[in-house]
């Protein structure tokens, strides 16, 4: 069962107003979306995900607040346009848990994870291409070291190239595991294939590209007094979101609410071990 994050601190930081109107731009399995919708009284939640299959089971999830939800299939890159053929902005508030979902994670069918074995698949919206298995096949040696470089911040980057074009055609996540435990082998208690398949996949999904591109549309979807909650799982995002948000300070576009990022609880993480990367920010926009 997936368990949102963070839950109380994103409501709280977002203070609904039961009449607003609110985006939760990363519907996962609607948790986020389901407790801003039990707030609401003439107000409404516009939902959205680049994974139709999480839309189906976040509508099925929500009950009968999913009456005050519209659920959008869309990336980030598409949402302001999405919300504006909908006339529905400004709004209120705005969320984005970044990152993939349990379902997505623990379903083998969709090729996310070493610990079960299925296709190297990897996209978050299964209508558009390249897949893992492309990327790990057809991509140069150098470029795939790189790659697992960059965004897997692995250090043995270059040996896992190496082993993975030897190995080719990969087209398994258990082979793309045991091809890169081989090159490098388990040092600690983290599986040595973890970060390669982090990179592959903010590779398949554009992740980082996209985060720029919702951050260069968010101030227009947002009204004056309305907040936004951000929730990171690793470096590479928080960076990009720190950054901004600190440029945005200065320029006197938003308040920074949390100077100090918020962490889940020690209860939380106890509850939910998954959860014990997440990093909220929340601003109010001026
Ligand atoms: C951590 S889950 C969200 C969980 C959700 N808050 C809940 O309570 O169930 C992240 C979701 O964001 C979606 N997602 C990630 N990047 C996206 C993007 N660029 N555009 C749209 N959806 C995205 C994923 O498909 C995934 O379903």
């Amino acid at each position: 069962m997936h368990v949102s994050v963070l839950r109380s601190e994103v409501l709280e930081g977002l203070a609904i107003k039961s009449d607003g109107i609110y985006i939760d731009a990363t519907a996962g399995l609607g948790g986020h979306s389901r407790d801003i919708a039990e707030r609401l009284e003439t107000g409404k939640v516009y939902s959205a995900d680049r994974d139709a299959e999480s839309l189906e089971m976040a509508r099925s999830n929500c009950g009968e607040v999913a009456e005050r939800i519209e659920f959008i299939h869309s990336a980030f890159s598409g949402l302001k346009d999405a919300l504006k053929a909908r006339s529905v902005l400004p709004a209120q508030g705005f969320l984005a848990d970044l990152g993939v979902s349990r379902m997505q994670l623990t379903t083998p069918d969709r090729g996310f994870s070493f610990m079960a074995d299925g296709p190297l698949d990897m996209r978050m919206d299964r209508s558009q291409g390249p897949t893992a298995a492309d990327i790990a096949n057809f991509t140069s040696e150098k470029e795939l070291a790189d790659l697992i470089y960059e965004y897997g911040e692995e250090r043995r980057s270059r040996r896992i190239a190496r082993a993975i074009t030897g190995a080719r055609p990969i087209r398994t996540t258990r082979h793309l595991a045991d091809v890169v435990e081989s090159a490098a082998p388990r040092m600690g208690k983290i599986h040595p294939a973890t970060q390669t398949f982090q990179a592959l996949r903010m590779k398949v999904n554009g992740e980082l590209d996209e985060i720029e591109a919702l951050l260069d549309s968010l101030l227009s979807m947002v009204a004056v007094g309305g907040r936004v909650a951000m929730i990171s799982f690793h470096s590479l995002e928080d960076r990009i979101l720190k950054r901004r948000f600190q440029l945005w300070g200065r320029e006197k576009k938003v308040k920074i609410l949390t100077k100090h990022v918020i962490k889940p609880s020690e209860d939380e993480v106890a509850g939910n071990p998954a959860s014990r990367s997440a990093k909220l920010r929340l601003v109010e926009v001026l």
